[in-house]
Protein backbone atom coordinates (compact mmCIF):
# COMPACT_ATOMS: atom_id res chain seq x y z
CA UNK A 1 0.00 0.00 0.00
CA UNK A 2 1.38 3.55 -0.76
CA UNK A 3 0.70 6.43 1.06
CA UNK A 4 -0.56 10.44 0.76
CA UNK A 5 0.25 13.35 2.90
CA UNK A 6 -2.24 16.34 1.66
CA UNK A 7 -0.51 19.15 3.26
CA UNK A 8 -2.07 21.87 0.81
CA UNK A 9 -4.56 24.75 1.49
CA UNK A 10 -3.62 28.45 2.19
CA UNK A 11 -4.43 28.13 5.87
CA UNK A 12 -6.67 31.19 6.25
CA UNK A 13 -8.53 30.09 9.47
CA UNK A 14 -5.06 30.58 11.10
CA UNK A 15 -3.92 33.67 9.53
CA UNK A 16 -1.34 35.46 10.44
CA UNK A 17 0.71 32.10 11.41
CA UNK A 18 0.24 30.78 8.19
CA UNK A 19 1.12 33.69 6.16
CA UNK A 20 4.75 32.90 4.91
CA UNK A 21 4.54 29.45 6.23
CA UNK A 22 2.52 26.17 5.65
CA UNK A 23 0.00 25.58 8.08
CA UNK A 24 1.61 21.52 8.18
CA UNK A 25 4.98 22.73 9.71
CA UNK A 26 3.37 24.91 12.52
CA UNK A 27 4.52 23.73 15.38
CA UNK A 28 2.39 20.99 17.49
CA UNK A 29 4.43 21.03 20.79
CA UNK A 30 7.89 19.61 19.67
CA UNK A 31 7.58 18.85 16.11
CA UNK A 32 6.38 19.74 13.01
CA UNK A 33 2.43 19.24 12.40
CA UNK A 34 3.65 16.58 9.67
CA UNK A 35 5.35 14.77 11.91
CA UNK A 36 1.68 13.38 13.22
CA UNK A 37 0.08 11.92 10.10
CA UNK A 38 3.11 11.11 8.55
CA UNK A 39 3.53 8.92 11.38
CA UNK A 40 0.34 7.70 11.38
CA UNK A 41 1.40 5.87 8.12
CA UNK A 42 4.10 4.52 9.44
CA UNK A 43 2.33 2.71 12.02
CA UNK A 44 0.77 1.42 8.84
CA UNK A 45 3.84 -0.05 7.82
CA UNK A 46 3.81 2.22 4.55
CA UNK A 47 7.15 3.38 3.30
CA UNK A 48 6.35 4.75 -0.13
CA UNK A 49 4.95 7.96 0.36
CA UNK A 50 3.96 11.05 -1.40
CA UNK A 51 3.76 14.85 0.16
CA UNK A 52 1.70 16.98 -1.78
CA UNK A 53 1.61 20.50 -1.05
CA UNK A 54 1.48 23.96 -2.55
CA UNK A 55 3.83 24.95 -5.29
CA UNK A 56 5.31 27.42 -2.93
CA UNK A 57 5.39 25.72 0.11
CA UNK A 58 6.53 22.23 -1.50
CA UNK A 59 10.20 23.03 -1.38
CA UNK A 60 9.95 23.42 2.62
CA UNK A 61 8.90 20.10 3.13
CA UNK A 62 11.70 18.43 0.69
CA UNK A 63 13.99 20.14 2.93
CA UNK A 64 12.60 18.96 5.91
CA UNK A 65 11.89 15.12 4.84
CA UNK A 66 14.33 15.11 1.98
CA UNK A 67 14.02 11.18 -0.50
CA UNK A 68 13.06 9.85 3.41
CA UNK A 69 16.06 7.39 3.05
CA UNK A 70 17.28 8.47 6.59
CA UNK A 71 14.14 7.01 7.77
CA UNK A 72 14.08 3.96 5.45
CA UNK A 73 10.95 5.44 3.22
CA UNK A 74 10.83 6.86 0.07
CA UNK A 75 9.18 10.12 -0.21
CA UNK A 76 8.33 12.08 -3.26
CA UNK A 77 6.25 15.58 -3.69
CA UNK A 78 4.13 16.66 -5.74
CA UNK A 79 2.18 19.82 -6.01
CA UNK A 80 -1.90 20.85 -5.76
CA UNK A 81 -1.64 24.33 -7.93
CA UNK A 82 -5.00 25.42 -6.14
CA UNK A 83 -7.75 24.75 -3.50
CA UNK A 84 -9.65 21.87 -5.98
CA UNK A 85 -10.52 19.91 -2.96
CA UNK A 86 -8.72 16.50 -1.26
CA UNK A 87 -10.04 13.74 -3.79
CA UNK A 88 -7.49 15.81 -6.10
CA UNK A 89 -4.68 13.94 -4.11
CA UNK A 90 -5.74 10.94 -6.54
CA UNK A 91 -5.26 12.39 -9.75
CA UNK A 92 -2.43 14.30 -8.79
CA UNK A 93 -0.60 11.09 -7.61
CA UNK A 94 -2.51 8.35 -10.34
CA UNK A 95 1.29 7.62 -11.19
CA UNK A 96 2.86 7.31 -7.93
CA UNK A 97 -0.16 5.17 -7.06
CA UNK A 98 0.36 2.46 -9.49
CA UNK A 99 -2.15 -0.31 -9.64
CA UNK A 100 -1.45 -0.46 -5.55
CA UNK A 101 -3.91 0.49 -2.68
CA UNK A 102 -3.30 3.72 -1.24
CA UNK A 103 -3.92 5.24 1.98
CA UNK A 104 -4.77 9.18 2.17
CA UNK A 105 -4.33 11.26 5.26
CA UNK A 106 -4.82 14.83 5.95
CA UNK A 107 -1.71 16.78 7.03
CA UNK A 108 -3.65 18.39 9.65
CA UNK A 109 -4.95 15.76 11.30
CA UNK A 110 -3.29 14.20 14.66
CA UNK A 111 -4.40 10.62 15.75
CA UNK A 112 -3.40 8.87 19.03
CA UNK A 113 -4.41 6.31 20.95
CA UNK A 114 -3.96 2.77 22.00
CA UNK A 115 -3.07 -0.12 19.39
CA UNK A 116 -3.38 2.63 16.38
CA UNK A 117 -0.34 0.52 14.77
CA UNK A 118 -1.97 -3.06 14.95
CA UNK A 119 -5.69 -1.33 13.92
CA UNK A 120 -3.83 0.01 10.81
CA UNK A 121 -1.79 -2.65 9.85
CA UNK A 122 -5.07 -5.09 10.17
CA UNK A 123 -7.30 -2.14 7.96
CA UNK A 124 -4.54 -1.68 5.54
CA UNK A 125 -3.98 -5.27 4.30
CA UNK A 126 -6.59 -6.33 1.14
CA UNK A 127 -8.23 -3.22 1.26
CA UNK A 128 -11.55 -4.01 -1.13
CA UNK A 129 -13.45 -0.57 -1.24
CA UNK A 130 -12.70 1.45 1.00
CA UNK A 131 -12.02 2.20 4.90
CA UNK A 132 -13.22 5.46 6.54
CA UNK A 133 -12.36 5.85 10.57
CA UNK A 134 -14.64 7.80 12.38
CA UNK A 135 -15.15 9.66 15.92
CA UNK A 136 -17.84 10.82 17.65
CA UNK A 137 -17.61 14.49 18.17
CA UNK A 138 -19.93 17.08 19.69
CA UNK A 139 -19.72 19.46 16.33
CA UNK A 140 -19.92 17.35 13.92
CA UNK A 141 -21.53 19.71 11.34
CA UNK A 142 -17.80 20.57 10.99
CA UNK A 143 -16.79 17.31 9.33
CA UNK A 144 -17.71 14.79 7.06
CA UNK A 145 -20.72 12.67 9.02
CA UNK A 146 -21.23 9.31 8.98
CA UNK A 147 -24.24 7.29 9.95
CA UNK A 148 -24.79 3.27 10.98
CA UNK A 149 -27.82 1.23 11.18
CA UNK A 150 -28.71 -0.47 13.96
CA UNK A 151 -25.55 -3.48 13.56
CA UNK A 152 -22.13 -0.54 12.98
CA UNK A 153 -22.75 -0.69 8.69
CA UNK A 154 -22.21 2.69 7.63
CA UNK A 155 -25.80 4.10 5.73
CA UNK A 156 -25.17 7.82 4.75
CA UNK A 157 -22.09 10.26 4.56
CA UNK A 158 -22.75 14.00 4.15
CA UNK A 159 -20.18 16.77 4.09
CA UNK A 160 -20.53 19.29 6.85
CA UNK A 161 -24.56 18.90 7.44
CA UNK A 162 -26.36 21.49 8.82
CA UNK A 163 -28.38 19.10 10.62
CA UNK A 164 -25.86 15.85 11.06
CA UNK A 165 -27.67 12.81 11.29
CA UNK A 166 -25.17 11.23 13.72
CA UNK A 167 -22.24 12.50 16.04
CA UNK A 168 -19.94 10.74 13.87
CA UNK A 169 -17.04 12.65 12.04
CA UNK A 170 -15.16 11.06 9.03
CA UNK A 171 -11.60 11.72 10.19
CA UNK A 172 -9.16 13.11 7.92
CA UNK A 173 -7.67 9.51 7.28
CA UNK A 174 -8.78 6.98 4.07
CA UNK A 175 -7.87 3.84 3.20
CA UNK A 176 -8.61 2.66 -0.96
CA UNK A 177 -8.05 0.19 -3.30
CA UNK A 178 -6.98 0.92 -6.56
CA UNK A 179 -10.23 2.21 -8.03
CA UNK A 180 -9.89 5.38 -6.20
CA UNK A 181 -8.04 7.11 -9.17
CA UNK A 182 -10.86 6.24 -11.31
CA UNK A 183 -13.51 7.19 -9.41
CA UNK A 184 -11.74 10.64 -8.37
CA UNK A 185 -11.35 11.49 -12.08
CA UNK A 186 -15.12 10.90 -12.26
CA UNK A 187 -16.93 13.15 -9.36
CA UNK A 188 -17.78 16.53 -10.23
CA UNK A 189 -16.66 19.96 -8.43
CA UNK A 190 -19.18 20.64 -5.59
CA UNK A 191 -20.71 23.29 -5.31
CA UNK A 192 -17.92 25.12 -3.67
CA UNK A 193 -15.97 24.45 -6.57
CA UNK A 194 -14.12 21.30 -5.00
CA UNK A 195 -13.25 17.61 -5.39
CA UNK A 196 -15.06 16.58 -2.42
CA UNK A 197 -13.28 12.88 -0.57
CA UNK A 198 -17.21 12.32 1.16
CA UNK A 199 -17.96 12.44 -2.95
CA UNK A 200 -15.91 9.55 -3.52
CA UNK A 201 -16.82 8.21 -0.41
CA UNK A 202 -20.50 7.93 -1.43
CA UNK A 203 -19.11 6.33 -4.67
CA UNK A 204 -18.15 3.25 -2.76
CA UNK A 205 -21.02 3.75 0.08
CA UNK A 206 -23.25 3.09 -3.18
CA UNK A 207 -21.14 0.47 -4.45
CA UNK A 208 -21.51 -1.63 -0.28
CA UNK A 209 -18.14 -1.05 -0.54
CA UNK A 210 -17.25 1.17 1.82
CA UNK A 211 -17.01 0.44 5.54
CA UNK A 212 -16.80 2.81 8.96
CA UNK A 213 -14.25 2.18 11.99
CA UNK A 214 -15.34 3.62 15.01
CA UNK A 215 -12.10 4.64 16.55
CA UNK A 216 -13.91 4.85 19.70
CA UNK A 217 -13.68 7.00 22.97
CA UNK A 218 -10.04 6.12 24.01
CA UNK A 219 -8.65 7.69 21.07
CA UNK A 220 -7.72 11.17 20.48
CA UNK A 221 -7.89 12.93 17.01
CA UNK A 222 -6.94 16.31 18.04
CA UNK A 223 -8.18 19.21 15.82
CA UNK A 224 -5.38 22.02 14.65
CA UNK A 225 -7.76 23.94 12.36
CA UNK A 226 -7.42 27.03 14.98
CA UNK A 227 -5.28 28.75 17.47
CA UNK A 228 -6.86 27.55 20.04
CA UNK A 229 -7.17 23.96 19.11
CA UNK A 230 -3.77 24.61 18.05
CA UNK A 231 -2.11 25.30 21.00
CA UNK A 232 -4.42 22.79 22.85
CA UNK A 233 -2.93 19.79 20.30
CA UNK A 234 0.45 21.21 21.52
CA UNK A 235 -0.50 20.77 24.97
CA UNK A 236 -1.97 17.66 24.85
CA UNK A 237 1.31 16.04 23.51
CA UNK A 238 3.15 18.06 25.77
CA UNK A 239 1.78 16.32 28.75
CA UNK A 240 1.81 13.00 27.55
CA UNK A 241 5.60 13.19 27.19
CA UNK A 242 6.42 14.92 29.91
CA UNK A 243 4.05 11.96 32.34
CA UNK A 244 5.41 8.96 30.42
CA UNK A 245 8.85 10.36 29.44
CA UNK A 246 7.77 8.64 25.99
CA UNK A 247 7.50 11.05 22.42
CA UNK A 248 4.50 11.17 20.29
CA UNK A 249 4.86 10.66 16.35
CA UNK A 250 8.78 10.55 16.91
CA UNK A 251 9.24 9.34 13.35
CA UNK A 252 12.95 8.20 14.07
CA UNK A 253 11.67 6.07 16.84
CA UNK A 254 9.46 4.60 14.79
CA UNK A 255 11.36 3.78 12.01
CA UNK A 256 13.57 2.22 14.09
CA UNK A 257 10.80 -0.13 16.21
CA UNK A 258 8.95 -0.26 12.67
CA UNK A 259 12.27 -2.29 11.61
CA UNK A 260 12.92 0.67 8.85
CA UNK A 261 16.31 1.58 9.86
CA UNK A 262 18.53 -0.08 12.37
CA UNK A 263 19.67 0.95 15.80
CA UNK A 264 23.07 2.49 14.67
CA UNK A 265 21.15 4.84 12.38
CA UNK A 266 18.83 6.08 14.84
CA UNK A 267 21.78 6.74 17.20
CA UNK A 268 23.39 8.41 14.46
CA UNK A 269 20.16 10.35 13.44
CA UNK A 270 19.50 11.30 17.30
CA UNK A 271 23.66 12.79 17.62
CA UNK A 272 23.14 15.04 14.08
CA UNK A 273 19.91 16.77 16.30
CA UNK A 274 22.70 18.23 18.55
CA UNK A 275 22.24 18.71 22.18
CA UNK A 276 18.18 18.26 22.14
CA UNK A 277 16.55 16.41 24.45
CA UNK A 278 14.76 14.71 21.45
CA UNK A 279 18.71 13.90 20.15
CA UNK A 280 19.27 12.35 23.77
CA UNK A 281 16.20 10.42 23.28
CA UNK A 282 16.78 8.70 20.19
CA UNK A 283 20.40 7.86 21.55
CA UNK A 284 18.97 6.53 24.57
CA UNK A 285 16.56 4.51 22.91
CA UNK A 286 19.14 2.93 19.94
CA UNK A 287 21.39 2.22 22.89
CA UNK A 288 19.15 0.71 24.99
CA UNK A 289 18.61 -1.64 22.34
CA UNK A 290 22.27 -3.21 21.90
C1 LIG B 1 -12.12 17.61 5.41
C2 LIG B 1 -13.19 16.68 4.84
C3 LIG B 1 -14.14 16.24 5.94
C4 LIG B 1 -13.36 15.61 7.07
C5 LIG B 1 -12.25 16.54 7.57
C6 LIG B 1 -11.34 15.82 8.56
O1 LIG B 1 -12.72 18.81 5.80
O2 LIG B 1 -13.86 17.34 3.79
O3 LIG B 1 -15.07 15.32 5.42
O4 LIG B 1 -14.23 15.27 8.13
O5 LIG B 1 -11.43 17.00 6.49
O6 LIG B 1 -10.31 16.64 9.02
P1 LIG B 1 -11.90 20.21 5.82
O7 LIG B 1 -11.00 20.12 7.02
O8 LIG B 1 -11.13 20.25 4.55
O9 LIG B 1 -12.92 21.26 5.96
Amino acid sequence: MKGIVLAGGSGTRLYPLTHAVSKHLLPVYNKPMIYYPLSVLMLGGIKEILVISTPSHVGLFRGLLGDGSQLGLSIEYAEQSRANGIAEAFVIGEKFIGDDSVALILGDNIFHGPGLSGLLSDQCENVDGCVLFGYAVKDPERYGVGETDGRGELVSLEEKPVRPRSNLAITGLYLYDNGVVDIAREVRPSARGELEITDVNRVYLRQGRAKMVDLGRGFAWLDTGTHDSLLQAGQYIQVLEERQGVRIACLEEIAFRMGFIDSAACYELGGRLGKTDYGAYLMAIASADH
